[in-house]
């Protein structure tokens, strides 16, 4: 049923009905999930993402909902051809009225097996690619005086667990990034809005050592917390809700949990810690 059809039965119509909502990493997990909710919510989605077949699965779901929604083939790892992309979705699909940077890839690398390539790669596509897109975007947004723009970080970001300096650096920049832009953006009508994940079960894998013995939430709890977000307006949240708290204590005392997070991924992955 169409959010139209909903409305002339008494249903709720969500604040994103009849937006134009662009989707980075849309073809699987948290990226797929923000897709189906929005446009059953009455969004005209747009996702993009490499793996094209993906793609048409997750955009046949969202047309039964919203039948203007479109799918574009893109390697946002490629900087060059992010400007042209931004210009393809414009012609193809309007300016965005919200734009959802959630295309992403998380690794978890104990220090000593770290290469300075994948700090480099991983800092390409998590944060200069999102940031790349963006800019693409806002001047027009700032023209126009509406637009949201809604990051997905990561608890990595706030907490900087073990194993995950190479991913959650990524993301840090990310929430240093658009927490300033934020600011610099007051007042214009263009907002931003930052969600951070904990542990998300997506594409049915297993968590890795790390993360063994913990259960990950679905991905359509985060794509149902990012609606009310948008919807809301509400600047930061947390998926669980618990980390903000962890967030907060740790912010009392970084030393004290830099020591327990190093008891922890010694217990967790005992000698593979230290593996060359
Ligand atoms: N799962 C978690 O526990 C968790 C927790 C916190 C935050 N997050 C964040 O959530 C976001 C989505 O991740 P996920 O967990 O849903 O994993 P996922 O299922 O692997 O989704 C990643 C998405 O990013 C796309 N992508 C990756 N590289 C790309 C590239 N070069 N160009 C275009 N698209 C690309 C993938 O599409 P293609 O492969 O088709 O290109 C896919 O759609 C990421 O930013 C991740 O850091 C995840």
């Amino acid at each position: 049923m169409t959010a139209s059809a909903r409305a002339t039965e008494g249903e709720r119509v969500s604040s994103v009905e009849g937006k134009r909502v662009l989707i980075t990493g849309g073809s699987s997990g948290i990226g797929a999930a923000i897709a189906r909710d929005l446009a059953g919510a009455g969004a005209v989605v747009g996702i993009c993402a490499r793996r094209t077949a993906l793609l048409d699965a997750v955009l046949e779901e969202c047309r039964a909902w919203s039948p203007d929604s479109r799918a574009w083939t893109v390697d946002l790892d490629d900087l060059d051809g992010i400007e042209s992309f931004a210009r393809t979705v414009e012609a193809d699909f309007g300016l965005p009225d919200v734009l959802v940077n959630n295309a992403g890839v998380a690794t978890s690398v104990p220090l000593p097996r770290i290469t300075f390539d994948e700090v480099e790669s991983l800092m390409r596509l998590n944060y200069l690619s999102p940031v790349r897109l963006s800019l693409a975007f806002i001047p027009a947004m700032v023209a126009r005086g509406s637009g949201q723009i809604l990051n997905v970080s990561s608890v990595a970001a706030r907490v900087s667990p073990p194993t995950q300096g190479t991913y959650g650096a990524t993301k840090a920049a990310l929430t240093a990034f658009f927490e300033s832009a934020a600011a610099d953006l007051w007042g214009t009508g263009v907002t931003v809005h930052n969600v951070y994940p904990g542990l998300i079960t997506v594409n049915d894998v297993e968590p890795d050592a790390l993360h063994e013995g913990m259960t990950g939430l679905p991905a359509s709890d985060v794509a149902e917390a990012v609606r009310h977000q948008l919807e809301a307006g509400t600047f930061e949240i947390y998926v669980p809700e618990e980390f903000k708290v962890t967030y907060a204590r740790r912010a009392k005392d970084v030393g004290a949990f830099v020591e327990a997070s190093g008891a922890y991924a010694s217990r967790q992955l005992g000698d593979d810690l230290r593996a060359t």
